[in-house]
């Protein structure tokens, strides 16, 4: 039952939970296609069950996770060479995840900041399933045995768990069976703040819609919001070390690398000392080249939904033939009687 060595594969996934914005995009999306072109086999998630830790409209969420496969394929992935799927098809995840509620202690989870801030001052009106979310996320990963999990920051401590609970298993059970995961957190857009408050993350849940730039923006609506973006009456230093205190400049030019996949040092060396009213027109002019194609095509392949669900039940089938195999080993391991049979 011991097993070493583990093959890379590379998973990670996103909620339909709203629209897709650049945060997701740049700090998630854009490094999954990155990550397609490796060795690694690579697999991505629309987490349609973690969606639904927070109240989700029936009709919305189908048409959000629909959404997501479009904005997935339109950024650039690719189903030939990626798997695909929503994560309520693959049953396997949320029978993993019953494992690891008896393997997480209560106290580790007590600790995640994102159900701290999720949760808010009226804790005992959540979900339990929005509680018990990192353990369903650490099934996501350990069900295919993923190595490699590529996220923004704020995803961190949800991996530092997944960690935690495969060396746990793997120690009660005295197997070497649950890889340890390697949070893949990588590039000048890890965090995306606000464009209305430097010191916030851009996310779907701010009330101002100024505040981040959707995938399904227009370019006008991307221009607009840039030129609306929050500053300072500085013009840009010249060296980064000029950023340090200036959260809303830092993040226009971490943007900027991001976007067109420059170092922030020869973003620096090309913009530093530019006036924002100089700066920002050249950031506007590359966000639209990079994000309107993107929503153009979202559009386009949402005209039919019906080819986006045959891709997404296509590669449920080739998720579950990598899950189902894992989860027999796991419940064997575990002691279920009949285990072995699956
Ligand atoms: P979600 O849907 O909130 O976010 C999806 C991805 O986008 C990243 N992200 C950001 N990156 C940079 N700047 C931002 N402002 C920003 N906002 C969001 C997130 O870090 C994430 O990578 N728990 C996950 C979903 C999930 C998952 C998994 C991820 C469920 N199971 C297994 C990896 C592996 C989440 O909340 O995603």
């Amino acid at each position: 039952m011991a097993e070493a060595s583990y093959t890379p594969r590379v998973f990670s996934g996103i909620q339909p939970s709203g629209n897709l914005h650049l945060g997701n995009y740049l700090g998630a999306l854009k490094r999954f296609v990155d990550m397609q072109e490796s060795d690694a086999q690579t697999i991505y998630c629309m987490v349609d069950l973690h969606a639904i830790t927070v109240w989700q409209e029936p009709e919305k969420l189908r048409h959000a996770t629909r959404e997501l496969c479009a904005g997935f394929i339109a950024a650039g992935l690719d189903a030939k060479k990626s798997i695909l799927f929503n994560q309520s098809q693959v049953a396997e995840h949320a029978q993993l995840a019953w494992i690891f509620n008896c393997v997480a202690r209560m106290g580790w989870m007590k600790r995640m900041t994102q159900f701290k801030d999720k949760a808010g001052k009226n804790a005992e009106n959540a979900s339990l399933g929005l509680f018990g979310y990192p353990a369903l996320m650490a099934a996501d990963i350990l069900v295919y045995h993923a190595t490699h999990v590529p996220v923004g920051e704020d995803q961190k401590q949800h991996l530092e768990l997944t960690r935690d609970i495969a060396m746990k298993f793997n120690h009660d059970y005295g197997v070497d069976f649950f890889p340890i995961t390697e949070p893949v957190i990588e590039g000048a857009a890890t965090r995306v703040m606000s464009l209305r408050d430097g010191s916030k993350k851009m996310s779907k849940s701010d009330p101002s819609d100024l505040s981040r730039i959707n995938l399904t923006d227009d370019a006008d609506t991307i221009a607009k919001k840039i030129r609306k973006a929050k500053t300072d009456p500085e013009p840009l230093p010249s060296e980064i070390d000029g950023l340090e205190a200036r959260p809303e400049a830092r993040n226009l030019v971490n943007i900027y690398a991001a976007l067109a996949d420059m170092s922030v040092e020869a973003v620096m060396a090309d913009v530093g000392g530019r006036a924002f009213s100089e700066f920002k027109p050249m950031l506007a002019d590359l966000a639209v080249a990079k994000l309107a194609p993107i929503s153009d095509e979202m559009a386009r392949l949402m005209r039919d939904v019906g080819e986006i669900d045959r891709i997404l039940s296509q590669g449920a089938d080739k998720a579950r033939a990598i899950a189902a195999p894992i989860l027999s080993q796991t419940y064997e391991i575990v002691g279920m009687v009949g285990a072995g049979v699956r």
